[in-house]
């Protein structure tokens, strides 16, 4: 039954209402609605705009239906055009009268503006726990490997050895940043609380709009009526944090697959995050991270799909904009998925930590160490350089490394060699006397592992 008659046509054609509508999307939008509905209900009571007691009903009606959807008893009538006017429906079928006054002074053009930033303020602060937990999870699992020496690269060459904690640390930093964004975020949603913007300009009724928004704990209503109905910029912006978490996962599971594989064989997966192959029973697939990298994609498609349907929309509303929750809902429960995955993907995994060394301990990773050495014994740094690649060239003919080469062989180079040359191009201690901060040396990543549990505890 739809509450509001087109008086001059004929009702919708089944086809075209089954078009226009959005209910089978925007159902998931009920909490945020009837939040947004109690909080606009109270301030017609606070005004005077409607009789306290009659206020006051809408109010506890609005109220029951909440609980009553939260303890999965509310039905929801999938016969509406959309969650918006389900509520309302919903309301004059209860209280009748009453019911057809919750509309005074407002638009489903603001309510659903209001719904639809309660719900992405929710969302956020569920992503913020489940990317919290993946940092945890990192910040544990590099704890156990502040030792774990690894290669670590540039243009996927090996390039300086690392340790396998100071690698995921990197990670760490990757979702702090975007913990930093959803945060910004926030603050910039709460700014703008759009509920009062009526259809586009406002409305006669002395609507108290700083009150709703003290009701829904925004920090200020929206300063103009045509913006507030017509802004979908946080939607935008939400996908473009999504899809920055996202990228930062495709690009952990990447490795997480390039690692497992034969070639590389730092890491086993656990049973019960990989897949076995239907036709060839030595394999072991790395599914769930290439589903990771592949639903990457999907996510950039919601941010483009979005952008696309804002570009050139005029002001204020136009009804294009009830595709765009659909994207963002994708793009919300897809990288919520993957976040959940995480932790438990990780924990499982076992680290062949003696095939990440003897990687380490291939192609002259020390190299760089050779070099220094002669730069600290007063060789300008570019001459140190060019000798060091002469000596390379020396033990790929003679298939030697560093370590095997004897001093009299180093000291044809250069004869500020010494016998102490062998410690500092031990693959070990290149990771231990790279004390810089932020380097890799274990008492550095275990700097770093505090500063990030400090702030986890202070969040
Ligand atoms: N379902 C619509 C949406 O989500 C509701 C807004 C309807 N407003 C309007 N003027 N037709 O965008």
């Amino acid at each position: 039954m739809a509450i509001w008659s087109n008086n001059y046509h004929q009702p919708m054609t089944n086809s075209a209402f089954q078009f226009n509508q959005s209910i089978t999307i925007d159902d998931r939008l009920l909490t945020a609605d009837l939040k947004g509905s109690i909080a606009h209900a109270k301030m017609l009571g606070a005004q005077s705009i409607l009789d306290k007691n009659e206020a006051a009903t809408l109010v506890q009606e609005l109220e029951k239906m909440l609980s009553q959807y939260q303890k999965g008893t509310l039905e929801i009538d999938y016969s509406e055009e959309d969650i918006h006017s389900f509520i309302e429906a919903e309301l004059i079928r209860r209280l009748g009268k009453i019911g057809k006054k919750v509309h005074t002074g407002r638009s489903r053009n603001d309510q659903v503006a209001i719904a639809l930033k309660i719900y992405t303020l929710e969302e956020i602060l569920e992503l913020k726990k489940l990317i919290l937990k993946v940092i945890k999870a990192l910040c544990e699992k590099a704890q156990e490997h502040l030792h774990t020496v690894m290669p670590a690269y540039t243009h996927l060459q090996r390039a300086q050895a690392v340790t396998y904690g100071h690698y995921l640390m990197a990670y760490v930093e990757m979702m702090r940043r975007d913990v930093g964004r959803l945060l910004d975020l926030e603050k910039r949603i709460q700014e703008g609380m759009p509920l009062g913007s009526g259809a586009l300009a406002t409305s006669t009724f002395p609507l108290d709009r700083e009150y709703m928004a003290d009701e829904l704990g925004f920090t200020s209503p929206s300063l103009n009526s045509i913006d507030g109905v017509s802004d979908r910029d946080y939607s935008i912006e939400m996908l473009g944090v999504l899809s920055t978490i996202v990228m930062h996962l495709s690009r952990y599971a990447e490795e997480t697959i390039l690692w497992t594989s034969q070639e590389f064989q730092f890491i086993q997966l656990a049973d019960s995050y990989s897949t076995g192959s239907s036709i060839m029973p030595q394999k072991k697939n790395a599914d769930v991270h290439e589903l990771i990298r592949g639903k990457t994609g999907r996510v950039y498609g919601d941010l483009m799909n979005v952008m696309i349907i804002m570009k050139g929309l005029p002001l204020a509303y136009n009804k294009d904009m009830q595709e765009e929750k659909e994207a963002l809902f994708d793009a919300i429960d897809t990288v919520k998925l993957i976040l959940s995955l995480i932790p438990g993907a990780l924990e499982a995994s076992k680290i062949n930590q003696d095939r990440m060394y003897q990687a380490a301990n291939e192609g002259f990773l020390n190299a760089t160490d050779c070099a220094d050495y002669l730069t600290s014994k007063g060789l300008p740094f570019r001459e140190a350089y060019q000798i060091t690649g002469n000596i390379l060239a020396y033990c790929h003919e003679q298939e030697k490394t560093l370590e095997t080469l004897n001093l009299a062989e180093y000291q044809k180079y250069s004869d500020l060699f010494t016998s102490d040359i062998y410690e500092v191009i031990d693959l070990t201690n290149c990771v231990y006397r790279r004390r810089v901060m932020g380097g890799p040396a274990p008492e550095r990543v275990q700097e770093h592992i505090d500063c990030v549990t400090k702030w986890l505890n202070q969040l």
